[in-house]
């Protein structure tokens, strides 16, 4: 017998007899003679009924499919009389696979706290919201591939553990074996087999490694930061999209950051219609709108010290309160408030910002004639702020050599770095853009941990 899924059952052309499904009850109602389920397996966010009379084979279990157990129920797929759907199944035979208990099972047929169903993250992905939002980050995997694939990108795997700082901004978690003599203690004289190591905060520079070689590439793996984990925006573990690209300068740059977003958007929007429409109803009804501007807009561009500009000309209200919590000066490393003034108030898209000041960023980046900034760019969206982080990377080895020792850099570490200038040397240019943060402008959720399967905090290390 043919096991269909409910995604296939539900978009079938015709009936079929002699089919098997499977999945969770969602809800049951019982009638004299026969009753309803509502099955949902995860395919789709839409339930599938299932009507099943007294006296089918497994109807003595009928009081333990209760919400939440699993089921398998023969049939067939047949037109349904009811509004709301096109199909349901006629049970024939009804098999209960597990049981689950109302009086602990924690998932009952009403709206939970989104800080609940983290306390449950291992059974939160079962609800509608939380279902919907895995596999539109299934299909958002896809789209990123498939982006840079279309656009004859390679893929390249960036190490976990490494022995550079890419960032140089300390956030690194430390590796170290454990201690045979006692598996608790950990070894710091032991790292990596003796020497230091890390887990990876970027990908770029081995990226970097591959641009420079293989052309235009991109790295999509996890990535681990130690510090700030506690803001909606910022997670100890996340996935991050680089892509890197030779013989490539700033512009270059922010035009793919700009058309990969796009790109990536239209996607979810065709092949995640029916998932997506659950935020715009229940999470953001601005969703649609947003998206809309992100795929129909042009991105605004401005420097870094034109948004500074912007930021002095607004940081009272017409009521001549103060805008921003933190104070706007040039050289000020942009908060989120100022950000999402900048997307979300000032020009109603999203916004790029390029050249920063050299002082506030990583080593790697072009220094810029005025010998104050740097080739850098941020790609700001409404409601998250910067999603993607990029810049042109300096390729003198004398400007690079002079940055490395500014900022107290160990040189040491980066010899390998080096050789990309020293042999070949080419302009070239990439950037970061955070999956999570780009699942959270897609789906209006404002928490990050509501947008990764197993959330790494203090709180949330079970699994
Ligand atoms: O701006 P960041 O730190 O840039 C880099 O790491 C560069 N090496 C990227 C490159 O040029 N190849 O991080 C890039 C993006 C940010 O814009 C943000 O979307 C995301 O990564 N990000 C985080 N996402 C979740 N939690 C965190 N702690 C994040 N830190 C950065
Ligand atoms: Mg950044």
């Amino acid at each position: 017998m043919k096991r269909l899924r409910v995604r296939q059952a539900l978009g079938s052309e015709t009936p079929v007899e002699s089919i098997v499904v499977k999945g969770w009850v969602r809800t049951k109602r019982e009638n004299k003679g026969f009753a309803f389920i509502e099955l949902n397996d995860g395919s789709c966010l839409s339930n599938l009924q299932v009507i099943v009379d007294e006296g089918i084979a497994g109807w003595e279990d009928i009081a333990r499919v209760t919400t939440g157990a699993s089921i398998s129920v023969e049939g067939n797929l047949v037109e349904s009389p009811g509004a709301g759907q096109k199909w349901e199944v006629h049970g024939t035979s009804l098999t209960l696979l597990g049981d689950a208990d109302p009086e602990t099972f924690p998932l009952q047929k009403k709206r939970h706290s989104d800080e609940f169903l983290r306390s449950i993250a291992h059974l939160r992905p079962r609800t509608n919201k939380f279902g919907a939002i895995f596999r539109i980050r299934s299909e958002a995997a896809y789209a990123v591939h498939k982006f840079f694939r279309d656009n004859g990108f390679a893929y390249v795997h960036s190490p976990i553990i490494t022995g550079s700082d890419c960032e140089g901004a300390g956030e690194m978690f430390r590796v170290t074996t454990l201690d045979p003599a006692s598996p608790e203690a950990c070894n710091p004289e032991n790292d990596f087999f003796g020497k230091s190591a890390a887990l990876t905060v970027s990908g770029q520079l081995a990226a970097e490694i591959f641009a420079t070689s293989l052309g235009d590439v991109y790295t999509f793996g996890p990535t681990f930061r130690a510090e700030n984990s506690n803001t909606p925006r910022h997670a100890a573990e996340f996935w991050m999209i680089e892509p890197e690209m030779a013989f490539a300068d700033l512009t270059d740059d922010m035009n793919l950051g700009e058309a990969f977003l796009k790109s990536v958007v239209g996607h979810l929007r065709t092949h995640c219609a029916e998932d997506l429409a659950l935020f715009a109803q229940w999470v953001d009804k601005e969703l649609d709108a947003t998206l809309d501007t992100i795929l129909n807009e042009d991105f605004a561009r401005v420097s870094y010290t034109e948004a500074v500009d912007i930021l002095l000309a607004n940081s009272k209200t017409k009521k001549g309160k103060d805008r921003f919590e933190y104070p706007v000066s040039w050289g000020i490393d942009l908060q989120t408030e100022h950000e999402r003034f900048l997307t979300e108030e000032h020009f109603k898209r999203p916004v790029i910002v390029y050249d920063y000041p050299k002082d506030i960023k990583a080593f790697y980046m072009r220094l810029n004639e005025d010998g104050k900034t740097v080739a850098a760019m941020d790609i700001l969206v409404p409601r998250v702020g910067e999603i993607i982080g990029g810049s042109q990377r300096e390729e003198r080895i004398d400007v690079l050599n002079s940055r490395i020792a500014e900022l107290g850099l160990n040189p040491d570490d980066y010899w390998w770095y080096m050789d990309l200038r020293r042999f070949g040397s080419v302009p070239h240019a990439g950037f970061g853009m955070g999956f999570e943060r780009l699942l959270m402008m897609v789906t209006g959720v404002t928490n990050i941990r509501d947008v990764i399967p197993c959330p790494r905090t203090p709180k949330h290390l079970e699994f």
